[in-house]
């Protein structure tokens, strides 16, 4: 039975549980054609609750089928966040010489005489494809009780050293650590006191090798996620660092006072990548929330989205060696009509020909007069979200101030920039819109914006517009997006 949500405001192309609350993508890999997505779920609220693991599996990463529960909280505690796996050579002897998956976490409950929160890393495995999980008998296996906030472990195998790696969050830092066998566990060093951004506790990190484009040379990047400062406008957010890694250590490139964020948007946070993709594609996705406001944003049955998958890649641009990110091809297949504009002079304000409320557009700009230019989505005489590029401050726009529902918070209402400079007097604008969300890429995934909007269903055109002068568009394509229901 096909279930057509059509709830207001529920992602129509965009992975949801079916109901309840959701949060950081857990636990994501590849194995034997699926991919696997576990998530932080409560299954008996659309508000955060006692931890769980809820469980999808895709052959595409577009069509998502959601399992029952993976992982339940026990006599440990909350299953939070962590990372999963495939054992390929059966380090852990859980697999009888096969292969299986094994997943990392963090047990989160209460210290029966501190009254402190305590915070410890499990293992479970499971030898059928993901779809029963045996938590290992002598949880957990890794522990520290001077810490309070340790947790949400990323694991993978490091060939250098033939170990398995894990990165950990620590208060305002992250640490290493090896195994050979996934069970027992030796601490390796420590990163990141001094660098960065400490707006926030460090959750969520991950840690990866990818090939500098036009070199044969790679680069190890981290991912720290910052949590929620309440006095802090911007809310969660992700930062990376790019530098070295030989297996214990991770050296940081760049001075301690550079901060690179991965997404210039307010709602994409906790992202990590697949691990064990055998295409050789970093494939990532995060949770489309801030912790500002996720658990009052409007919508009913079900609470939060995933981001679209991504590849992430290195590549040297005008703001130096950053990450590049572009949605996976995959999502292609949802393209439906489209409309396609050529060679077109802006001066004001255009509606292109074509309505829908999930679309995918493709926009290119040549920099005339004009002091702003860029689309605008999700609008009606009432409602708009704008996607602009201005130019002499040198930033793409995302501006949701009048995109629709807003009034659950205050920080909501917002306008973000992100720093890109135009190519040969070029723009390139790529843009995913969903019922509830706007996903922007500059200039092929140079920066990157994930946003949270909450417009009407009746808000359904979308335009062109230019201030202060003309700009010529070279061309546009808008596509109307299919629903993966
Ligand atoms: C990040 C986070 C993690 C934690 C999980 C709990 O959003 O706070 O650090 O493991 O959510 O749900």
């Amino acid at each position: 039975i096909t279930n057509h949500r059509q709830e207001v405001y529920r992602p129509q192309f965009h992975f949801t549980p079916e109901a309840n609350w959701m949060n950081d993508p857990n636990g994501m890999v590849y194995y034997e054609g699926e991919y696997h997505l576990f998530f932080q779920y409560h299954p008996h609220s659309t508000k955060w609750g006692p931890m769980h693991w809820g469980h999808a599996v895709s052959e595409d990463l577009v069509y998502w089928e959601e399992l029952p529960i993976a992982l339940e909280p026990d006599e440990l505690g909350m299953i939070f966040s962590g990372s999963a796996v495939v054992d390929w050579h059966d380090t852990t002897g859980f697999f009888n010489g096969e292969s299986g998956l094994v997943a990392i976490f963090t047990h989160s409950d209460t210290h029966p005489d501190t009254k402190q929160v305590r915070q410890r890393q499990s293992i479970a495995c499971s030898k059928d494809k993901g779809r029963t999980w045996h938590k290992y008998e002598a949880n957990p296996v890794l522990e520290n009780n001077e810490l309070i906030d340790f947790r949400d472990p990323k694991v993978f195998w490091h060939r250098g050293t033939e170990k398995w790696v894990m990165v950990i969050a620590v208060g305002q830092c992250v640490h290493l650590y090896s195994s050979p066998d996934l069970i027992n566990w030796i601490f390796e060093s420590e990163f990141g006191k001094q660098d960065g951004s400490h707006d926030g506790v460090w959750e969520c990190p991950d840690l990866f090798e990818l090939p500098m484009e036009g070199t044969d040379k790679t680069k190890w990047v981290m991912l720290v996620s910052i949590g929620e400062n309440p006095d802090i406008a911007f809310g969660s957010r992700t930062q990376y660092f790019i530098g070295e890694f030989d297996g214990k250590h991770f050296v940081n490139d760049h001075q301690p006072d550079v901060t690179l964020w991965l997404d210039y948007g307010r709602d994409n946070y906790a992202g990590v990548s697949f691990s064990d993709v055998q295409d050789g594609r970093r494939i990532y996705m995060g949770w489309m929330s801030n912790w500002h406001y996720a658990n009052e944003v409007p919508t009913s049955t079900w609470r939060s989205s995933m981001t679209l998958p991504r590849i992430v890649s290195l590549q040297e641009s005008s703001n130096g060696l950053q990450i590049k990110q572009e949605v996976v091809e995959e999502v292609d297949v949802l393209r439906t009509h489209h409309r396609l504009l050529q060679n077109e002079t802006i001066d004001t304000e255009e509606i292109i020909p074509i309505k829908g409320t999930c679309m995918e557009i493709i926009a290119e700009f040549d920099i005339q007069s004009a002091s702003e230019f860029g689309i605008q989505v999700r609008k009606s005489s009432q409602e708009e979200t704008r996607i602009g590029y201005h130019v002499d401050e040198k930033n793409v726009i995302l501006d949701r101030r009048h995109a629709g529902e807003a009034s659950f918070h205050p920080w909501f209402a917002s306008r973000e920039t992100a720093p890109m400079e135009a190519t040969n007097n070029r723009v390139k604008l790529h843009v995913y819109i969903d019922w509830s969300s706007v996903e922007v890429f500059g200039n092929d995934g140079e920066v990157a914006m994930t946003d949270l909007i909450f417009p009407s269903r009746e808000s359904d055109q979308v335009g062109v517009y230019a201030k202060g002068g003309t700009v010529k568009l070279v061309s546009c394509t808008v596509y109307t997006l299919a629903s993966i229901w």
